[in-house]
């Protein structure tokens, strides 16, 4: 049986002000035991966020991290070990903003991952398709291409020691949720082709979608069987909606 992952992607955004009214908010929420819980905020704020977290079950991630495990010159780069230091057991890999505006291949995502995994972090492994894509009938296509590496290196036992995340780009931020049914379908896909390389280990790989999830349509989109949970970004940034999406995941 698969647990549930809440996450919280607070991408750039927060004051150390905001970020201590979005905590303390957090610290009033009643969560759901069964559901994994994790906030990645920007990295400056993890300090911030571990101290007022203490004693919760909401665990701390990266957004980003270097390619390297260690340590090296990198400027401006975090490396896994450093967030792993900071309190970080997950960091985000491969999210459509790196791809998209920082120009990440597929090969960079696969060696952020594995200096992820080597340093002890679950990497969140992001797929997703454009709408062109979509529309140009290549989901399946592109979703194939975006695990193919990584599947390649570290197989399916691999990818079960991380997180994979299926966000459609054009439900990133736009209030533009995949439906239920079509979230599920690409859900469904991605497992089954988990399953031909390696099928015990496809059931154990916790597969969450992200893409616009608000307090209203997770119940919907956590309720499909290969939905894992969700990954939230505008909605991670309010704690009472943010504990409402993981209740939800906790009625799932
Ligand atoms: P939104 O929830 O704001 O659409 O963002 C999703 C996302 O990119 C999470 O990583």
């Amino acid at each position: 049986m698969r647990r549930s992952l809440v996450a919280g992607n607070w991408k750039m955004h927060g004051t150390r002000q905001s970020v201590e009214a979005l905590l303390a908010g957090l610290n009033q929420q009643d969560w759901p035991e069964q559901v994994d819980l994790m906030i990645a905020p920007p990295s400056l704020y993890i300090q911030q966020c571990r101290e007022s977290l203490e004693g919760s079950q909401i665990r701390l991630a990266g957004q980003c991290c270097a390619y390297q495990a260690e340590f090296g010159a990198l400027t401006g780069e975090i490396s896994p070990a450093q967030l792993r230091e900071a309190g970080c057991e997950y960091v985000i890999v491969g999210h459509s903003e790196r791809r998209n505006l920082f120009d990440e291949t597929d090969e960079v995502v696969c060696r952020k991952f594995a200096a992820a995994l080597a340093c002890g972090l679950r990497p969140v492994l992001c797929v997703g398709e454009t709408r062109q894509q979509r529309d140009a009938g290549e989901t399946a296509e592109v979703v194939g291409r975006q695990l193919q590496v990584v599947l390649e290196s570290f197989g399916v036992g691999g990818l079960a020691q991380g997180v994979l995340a299926y966000e459609p780009v054009w439900a990133i931020g736009t209030g533009l949720t995949a439906s239920p049914e079509q979230a599920q379908e690409v859900h469904a896909m991605i497992r089954a082709r988990l399953a031909m390389l390696d099928d015990e280990q496809a059931q154990c790989v916790q597969i969450v979608y992200g893409g616009s999830v608000k307090a209203d349509n997770a119940e919907a989109l956590f309720a499909m069987p290969d939905i894992d949970g969700g990954l939230v970004g505008g909605a991670s940034l309010n704690a009472d909606e943010f504990g409402a999406i993981a209740r939800a995941a906790g009625r799932a």
